[in-house]
């Protein structure tokens, strides 16, 4: 009984060795350096507005974020944007509705509403997209193994394929996609694809990619800053009992030989 529990645990390692083994030809993202990690680290908020940006006029065309409203984006802990500029926004998207006559139609977004998806449904979004399904992008940073690098990798790894590469039709070659190839095809492609107001960096496809990275990483923890601060507060906290112990102590304990 006791052999066969063993054998059985033995052959489950190898099996899961080897599926280790299939993975492990993906290329590992390069650790790349991000404001708000620490334990004081805090978004940027230039970077969250230039972010938002670019998933708005590139991303947003396939990405849904169905956990993220308008009105989070003037929330303290976020890009802050001021609220006419985030009415603007809600306004500038087209989400579905039910109208009188309980017929969907589409009107303009209101700031409760949240990030809607440009395709009616999932059969519509996978016959678009070469039967592969464009993930809802709200929480991705934290729903991947090492979200941001992970992520910044494959938006700049594409690369040409290598020769002795089998790519299938349809798909796109992308080192840092597991099986590297990927059905979404290169979203930032040429520098300055998106224009950001006066006084940001120039839009390479690498800033692009950085600042859609920290917008995502905010979509997925929009209470980041909130929480550290907390960490912080408790910190300080602990400190300022630990030194009034030591004296209550001392003075308790002042006539007693010890
Ligand atoms: C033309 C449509 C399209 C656009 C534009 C697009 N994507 Fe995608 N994306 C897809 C599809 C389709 C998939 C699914 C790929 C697959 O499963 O092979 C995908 C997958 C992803 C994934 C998941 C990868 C994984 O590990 O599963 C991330 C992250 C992502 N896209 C981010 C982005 C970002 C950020 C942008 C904007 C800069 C963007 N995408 C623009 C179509 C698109």
């Amino acid at each position: 009984m006791k052999l066969k529990a063993l054998l059985a645990l033995a052959a489950g390692l190898a099996l899961a060795g080897v599926a280790y083994a299939a993975e492990g030809d993906v290329k590992h993202p390069e650790p790349q350096k991000w404001s708000w990690e620490g334990a004081f680290g805090k978004f940027d908020r230039q970077q969250l507005q230039r972010g938002y940006q670019v998933y708005k006029e590139v991303c947003a065309a396939c990405h849904a974020m169905h956990l993220v409203s308008f009105r989070n984006l003037s929330q303290p802990g976020g890009p802050e944007f001021s609220e006419a500029q985030m009415k603007a926004i809600a306004a500038s998207f087209q989400v579905p509705a039910i109208d009188d006559k309980g017929e969907v139609i589409q009107r303009a977004g209101i700031p409760a509403d949240r990030f809607p998806s440009p395709f009616p449904n999932e059969t519509a979004a996978r016959a678009a997209n070469n039967n592969a399904y464009p993930v809802d992008l709200s929480v991705i940073v934290k729903a991947r193994h090492d979200g941001a690098n992970y992520i910044y990798a494959l938006l700049t790894g594409y690369a040409d394929t290598p020769s002795e590469f089998q790519l299938l039709p349809g798909l796109n070659y992308n080192p840092y996609f597991p099986g590297k190839q990927i059905a979404m095809p290169a979203p930032l492609v040429s520098d300055g694809q998106v224009t950001w107001p006066e006084g940001n960096p120039p839009a390479t496809k690498e800033q692009m990619a950085r600042d859609v990275v920290a917008f995502l990483a905010w979509t997925a923890e929009p209470k980041l800053e909130e929480r550290k601060l907390m960490g912080v507060q408790v910190m300080i906290f602990l400190l300022g009992l630990s030194v009034l112990l030591y004296f209550a102590y001392k003075r308790l304990w002042r006539d007693v030989d010890h």
